[in-house]
């Protein structure tokens, strides 16, 4: 059906860089000719047009109900269709307790990239999400080993058969069918893209125990995390993919549940007492504007993202000092022994 199959992929912590493998193995197997492009590796600035006659594929984890940004700027970016095919797909996350599978949510993960590219003139033939252990533990310890490999083994059947269809000429939508739930979760999608991931990306900080061995430094898919005051750093860049978190040979990186708790309560009271002084001092906000609810929540949001840099650079600079360390740890549930990193996804590769 195809002679050669283009697979672009982003991966955190392994689960798309897997799918996409088992996509290349299945591709493989019927003679076709592959090309896997790991997109944090390539210049996303000036994309080459893939050969006319090329399947087109993409793969990432669904980050707040959407593909991180990362792979959507690409996406944005990804030149017009020459007549190409293309079948999407992310990976979300899967739990399984007991002997019962649960799936992860996509929101508007699929569905906006399939509408970009469908206005780029692709002709999409497939979407599936794809159910992988859930990577993110800062929410939740990672999923203990035997739960890891059997997710991991049921996805590769899933992948498998779901590539040997579209490569077959066959389309599948599977995405198609929860529809009306990630529809109705989108707005959320759009919350986590304008504000969610910036707070996200300053809950991160090192502990004592890290060396500086500048692995996570390296390692960022993103080039997100860089050296400040010799300790690592995580800048607005951070797409909180978790490689960080999880491939720390110290287990150094923590989220700081407590500090960003107490940050975002001091910015919001802040930001509060801020806003009400404005509106009511210096700007007049005519009565009746359509969305005075709206244009108060950005405000405050905007306030608190900018008010945000300086605070975590104030906790990066104070944590130096012990009793403040102490407090900063005490308060992280990822310095909790039993919580878990996710570092098997490699083994499935
Ligand atoms: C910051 C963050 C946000 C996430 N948001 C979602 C989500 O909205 N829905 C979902 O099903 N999974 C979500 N996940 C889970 C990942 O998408 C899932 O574990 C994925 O398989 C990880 O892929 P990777 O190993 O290639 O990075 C999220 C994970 C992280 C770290």
């Amino acid at each position: 059906m195809y002679e050669n199959l283009v697979l672009y992929f982003f991966s955190g912590t392994g689960n798309a860089r897997n799918v996409a493998n088992w996509i290349a193995d299945t591709a493989l197997e019927k003679n076709l000719q592959i090309e896997l492009v790991d997109i944090s590796k390539i210049d996303r600035k000036n994309i080459p047009a893939p050969p006319a006659d090329s399947l087109i594929g993409f793969c990432s984890p669904t980050h707040g109900f959407n593909y991180p940004p990362v792979i959507m700027y690409f996406i944005f970016r990804f030149p017009k269709s020459n007549g190409n095919k293309i079948f999407l797909i992310n990976t979300r996350a899967g739990m399984k307790f007991s002997k019962i599978y649960f799936p992860g949510l996509s929101g508007i993960a699929l569905l906006l990239p399939a509408l970009v590219l469908l206005l780029k003139g692709y002709k999409i033939i497939g979407m599936r999400p794809i159910d992988l252990p859930s990577n993110w533990i800062s929410l939740h310890p990672g999923l203990n080993e035997s739960a890891v490999s059997e997710i991991q083994h049921r996805c590769k059947r899933i992948a498998k058969s779901f590539a040997e269809k579209i490569l077959d000429g066959k389309k599948n939508y599977r995405a198609l069918f929860d529809i009306i739930q990630d529809l109705l979760i989108a707005p959320i999608a759009v919350l986590y893209f304008f504000v969610g991931r910036f707070v996200l990306a300053k809950t991160f900080y090192a502990d004592s125990n890290c060396d500086n061995c500048d692995l996570c430094i390296n390692k960022c898919p993103v080039k997100a995390i860089e050296k400040v005051d010799n300790r690592p750093f995580w800048t607005f860049r951070c797409e909180s993919c978790m490689r960080c978190m999880n491939e720390c040979p110290k287990r150094a990186i923590e989220t700081g549940h407590g500090y960003i708790i107490g940050l975002l309560y001091l910015i919001d009271v802040t930001a509060i007492v801020w806003l009400g002084m404005l509106s009511s001092k210096y700007i007049n906000l005519p009565a009746g504007l359509p969305f005075p609810g709206l244009i108060n929540f950005t405000l405050e949001s905007l306030i608190s993202l900018a008010l945000l840099v300086p605070g975590y650079r104030l906790v990066h600079y104070l944590i130096k000092l012990p009793v403040f360390r102490q407090l900063i740890e005490y308060t992280s549930l990822t310095k909790l022994k039993f919580w878990n990193r996710y570092r098997s996804a490699k083994k499935y590769k």
